[in-house]
């Protein structure tokens, strides 16, 4: 592997000042620099990556056997191996594939009886009196849902979806206020049933909805994979969605977890959302690495952060319903890829896995964009637009929404040079020293890497494409660094650490147990709180 890396720090050394914009003189470079899967164009011209480069990171798939692993993962192998665990998430949009073993034993009947029943509840809810879904969860139990009900807000012909998630006790406050306890249901999310913030959220609802005329035994569902637990809260076999711990958190939104989409959307919605995953799970599996789509996201992404240095990415969606994919796509990557060791327990050879941000464009622009275009660190973009939008009759302002995209990769890569800033001022009058001042500060240095996925149109099976392939993304980069993407261990000291600390709050331990900076803030809060 290290032979792999020195070739590609040497493609670095060597191409790192040349201009992304001269690539382009050999004609034909946008159609070979990119990768078409459906009706989906992924396009990573716009980046320092040639011929050369590709091949050398092509060669670490290979040198890291990620076809093999990817086979192991498909076909139910423990991949998970600090937790013993499976990685099938694939399993749950597995609509019509063959059997799926694990430990010899075919999952895919209880996959489908678990939709079917979800499909009837799902039906159920849509066809009775309920006017608001509320699903407590957090992370995967939350984001997910979250992000692609947000996604798909067309398609909605179901009741209000409300999600609740953070402990602070305004979340669920201002979500319960001005619900209707009879009218409401309330999903459980939990794949463990015991994250403290969601039960203690999951109390509060059960409080409320008893307290104003509700039924929480009728108006409470669970989805999770430990039964006992939502039995122990007292919610009814019937209303319980369970799954197995093969399907990760942050992948879990294919299973129960996707249970408010499927109520919200309905079950043929959702149907084509997982189509969309299964669909994406084939072009993986099938085509060739260089026309792969996710391989060739992961590649670009390898490129950009461990090679090329710079420590984060921005996810851009010129889509407004994927407002919250930025978020999501915060915990996919980086609590499967922020990880220090490698499977075997020793370093990660290079950096793992970079810093990921973003919000929707055009708001972007009139925020951080200022950075991207000239600040002194390169931060690679990843730009995400539709051909078209759901509003027919506001097709003006989509023609808009695509200008600014296109714009703002073309700006990134072109870049204004210090004559054409000249140039400017002194077309604005401009003369002399103050000329040349005034022309400093508009220079863009420009030659700035973006990629741009183009979409026909968000539609659940377009949403199932495109989270399909940042989980095949990040599987990927996760062989390539030789790290376990399906483990979270960085998140236990923290919940340990809270858990130690609530007496100390409260009042019933003593603060001194702890060092002095967070005594002190114990002690200030106590003498500022009633
Ligand atoms: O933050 C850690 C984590 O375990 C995530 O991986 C997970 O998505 C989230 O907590 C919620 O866990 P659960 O679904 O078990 O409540």
């Amino acid at each position: 592997m290290t032979s792999h890396w020195d070739a590609l720090a040497a493609r670095f050394g060597a191409t790192a000042d040349r201009s992304i914009l001269s690539l382009f003189d050999e004609a034909g470079r946008a159609e070979a620099f990119s990768a078409q899967t459906g009706d989906m164009l992924f396009d990573y011209s716009k980046t320092n990556i040639d011929a050369e480069t590709r091949a050398a990171l092509i060669a670490l798939l290979d040198a890291a056997d990620v076809a093999g692993k990817r086979a192991q993962m498909f076909a139910g192998a423990p991949i998970n191996d600090t937790e013993g665990r499976a990685v099938l998430h694939t399993a749950l949009r597995n609509l019509d594939g063959g059997p799926v073993l694990v430990d010899g034993v075919d999952v895919m009947p209880g996959v489908l009886d678990t939709l079917t029943r979800m499909r009837s509840f799902a039906q159920d809810i849509r066809e009775s009196e309920i006017t608001d879904v509320v699903n407590i969860g957090i992370g995967g139990s939350d984001l997910g849902p979250a992000m692609a009900v947000d996604a798909l807000a067309p398609y909605h012909d179901g009741p209000r979806c409300h999600f609740v998630s953070n402990v602070d006790g305004a979340h669920i406050a201002d979500t319960l206020r001005g619900l209707d306890a009879r009218r409401t249901l309330v999903i459980v999310a939990s794949k463990t049933f015991t994250t403290i913030e969601t039960m203690t959220n999951a109390r509060t609802a059960k409080a409320w909805m008893q307290a104003h005329g509700g039924e929480p035994q009728a108006q409470f569902a669970a989805l999770s994979t430990s039964e006992e637990k939502t039995r122990a809260f007292g919610i009814p076999a019937e209303r319980v969605f369970g799954f197995e711990d093969w399907v990760g958190g942050r992948y879990s939104v294919w299973g129960p977890i996707g249970l408010s989409l499927m109520i919200a959307i309905g079950p043929k919605g959702f149907d084509a959302f997982l189509r969309g995953g299964q669909a994406m799970d084939r072009h993986f599996q099938a085509a060739d690495w260089s026309e792969n789509v996710p391989a060739m996201l992961a590649l670009v992404g390898i490129w950009h952060a461990q090679v090329c240095g710079h420590a984060s990415r921005a996810v851009l969606p010129y889509d407004q319903r994927l407002a919250r994919l930025p978020d999501y796509l915060q915990q996919l990557e980086m609590e499967s890829n922020g990880k220090g060791v490698q499977m075997d327990g020793s370093p990660v050879a290079v950096s793992s896995g970079p810093i990921v941000w973003g919000a929707a464009g055009t708001n972007g622009q009139h925020a951080f964009y200022q950075l991207i275009h000239q600040g002194t660190r390169v931060v690679p973009c990843e730009f995400m637009v539709a051909a078209e939008g759901h509003e027919a009759e506001l097709a003006h302002h989509h023609r808009l929404l695509i200008a600014n995209c296109l714009a703002q990769s073309e700006a990134l890569m072109r870049g204004r040079s210090l004559d054409e800033a000249r140039g400017k001022m002194a077309d604005a009058g401009f003369t002399g020293d103050e000329l040349e001042r005034q022309a400093q500060h508009r220079v863009f240095e420009g030659n700035r890497p973006s990629t741009t996925l183009v979409y026909p149109k968000l539609d659940p099976f377009t949403l199932g494409q495109i989270v399909a392939l940042y989980e095949h993304r990040v599987f990927v980069e996760g062989v390539v660094l030789g790290i376990n993407s399906y483990d979270q261990w960085g998140v236990e000291l923290g919940k340990e650490l809270a858990t130690s600390l609530q007496p100390v709050i409260e009042g019933s331990a003593p603060a001194s147990t702890k060092d002095e900076s967070t005594a002190a803030l114990v002690g200030f809060i106590r003498r500022h709180s009633a």
